[in-house]
């Protein structure tokens, strides 16, 4: 099994370059399903997810070609509509498939999805968003089998702005007959950035990022390049490597307006933080300061994929921080590895109460989920002596060449294979 070995003490220190959205990069590469043609797709990140979405789509027929972040996707001949169980279990976000194959292929087959550590992950809304379209689906034997050869366009209010079940309903309401309309539905920038490929697709989508999204479907769509937006979640935990350690970063090639709330919070903790065109400058100015409320929800609110970094940074800082998660019922799962460490953190319902103490002590953890990991790494950076991180599979799904970057930016850190 993989790990990495942290020395810790180190200041984060340098520059670094922003790659690609995995969840940018996710949703269009199941996107490219529907083109009856070539699709490039230029700045993807290279990460085990979109390695698992790659082997799908060959599954599917694609023909795919990849060198270093440019994907050449040839889908004119999709020979299965069937995701296996196998699959649906190394990436659950093989269910953006689902939209894809019923917009191409008028039909989908796959296995119910499942929950993951950080929680259930309930499909209803997608398949609400489905059935509205006109989709028949019969859910046995752990199967989903969604048959909808003539789709007709439809309203959708989503209950909560799911971000998967947008996607998902934008790409099969591309194939459906006549006007969609999505209400209540998404905002965050991977949304746009979807409807900007299908767009260069030709299809006829409007109103991403915000509520209300129109689409007017049933039109072919052909291959299109398209270049993948930059990670924000990444981009805000080299940003946090950076606070956390007492150091400074200058990110480069960054979307600072898609990480308005995260670098308010940053400001809030005594950084200096200053942005200009694609890069962001944070200073660690002496001990940061707690949070008294940090609140997640969807974007544009604080995302919730930045809660497990933050809370790793604020277990050092000055005074006691409120960390509210509202969008995933089970990830603060990570934060009994931290306490290992010497953090002092208590949760109380949807709420994580983290007294910052003056000092974390190595020790051998496990990651547990991606952005969970990816909080005990900067952990390790902050404690004093070694820290092991088991289990690094789950942070290597969506950062890319983590270890060797940090070590740019003057970590001690390296990945051992320990069998
Ligand atoms: C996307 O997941 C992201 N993944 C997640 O990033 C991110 O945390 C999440 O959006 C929220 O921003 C990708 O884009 C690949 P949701 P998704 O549907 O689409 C509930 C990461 O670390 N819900 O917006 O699965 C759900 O249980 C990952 O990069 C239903 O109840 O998130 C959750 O509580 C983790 N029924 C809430 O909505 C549904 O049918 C938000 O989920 C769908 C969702």
């Amino acid at each position: 099994m993989e790990s990495y070995h942290i020395r810790g003490g180190n200041r984060i220190c340098g520059e670094y370059s922003v790659k690609g959205s995995k969840n940018a990069a996710l949703p269009i590469l199941a996107a490219a399903l529907l083109c009856d043609g070539e699709c490039e797709i230029t700045n993807a990140p290279q990460i085990s997810d979109v390695d698992s979405m790659k082997t799908m789509l060959k599954e599917l027929g694609c023909g795919i070609t990849a060198k270093s972040g440019t994907l050449i996707i040839d889908s004119k001949h999709i020979t299965a509509d069937t995701i296996s169980l196998e699959r649906m279990k190394e990436m659950r976000s093989s269910v953006f498939l689902m939209g894809a194959l019923l917009g191409r292929c008028g039909s989908a087959v796959l296995s119910q999805p499942g929950g993951c550590n950080i929680g259930s992950r309930p499909i209803d809304l997608h398949l609400h968003a489905l059935r509205r379209l006109g989709v028949e689906i019969c859910e046995r034997d752990n199967l989903v089998i969604c048959r909808g050869r003539r789709l007709k366009g439809a309203n959708i209010n989503f209950a909560f702005p799911s971000v998967g079940a947008t996607e998902n309903a934008m790409m099969a309401a591309t194939a459906a007959e006549g006007q969609t309309v999505l209400s209540n539905c998404a905002r965050e920038p991977e949304i746009y950035a979807l409807q900007d490929f299908l767009n260069a697709c030709g299809a006829d989508i409007s109103g991403a990022g915000s509520d209300i999204i129109h689409i007017n479907g049933g039109r072919p769509l052909h291959g299109a390049s398209h270049k993948i937006i930059p990670d924000r979640i990444e981009c805000g935990t080299y940003l946090v490597a950076a606070a956390a350690t007492g150091g400074e970063i200058l990110v480069h090639h960054a979307e600072s307006g898609h990480l308005a709330s995260i670098l308010q919070k940053l400001k809030e903790t005594g950084c200096t933080v200053r942005q200009e065109s694609d890069r962001i400058y944070v200073k660690a100015c002496g001990r940061l300061k707690a949070l008294d409320r940090l609140i997640t929800g969807p974007y544009p609110r604080f995302p919730t994929d930045m809660q497990s970094p933050f809370i790793a940074m604020l277990a050092l800082a000055e005074g006691e921080s409120f960390i509210e998660e509202t969008i995933f019922e089970n990830r603060f799962n990570f934060t009994s590895e931290l306490i290992e460490m010497g953090a002092d953190i208590t949760i109380k319902g949807n709420t994580a109460i983290v007294k910052g103490v003056q000092k974390l002590n190595g020790s051998v953890v496990k990651a547990t989920d991606l952005r969970g990991g990816a909080a005990l790494t900067l952990a390790g950076l902050m404690a004093e002596g070694t820290t092991i991180i088991q289990n690094i599979e789950h942070i290597e799904r969506g950062y890319e060449n983590f270890p060797e970057a940090l070590q740019s930016l003057g970590a001690d850190i390296r990945k051992n294979d320990e069998r």
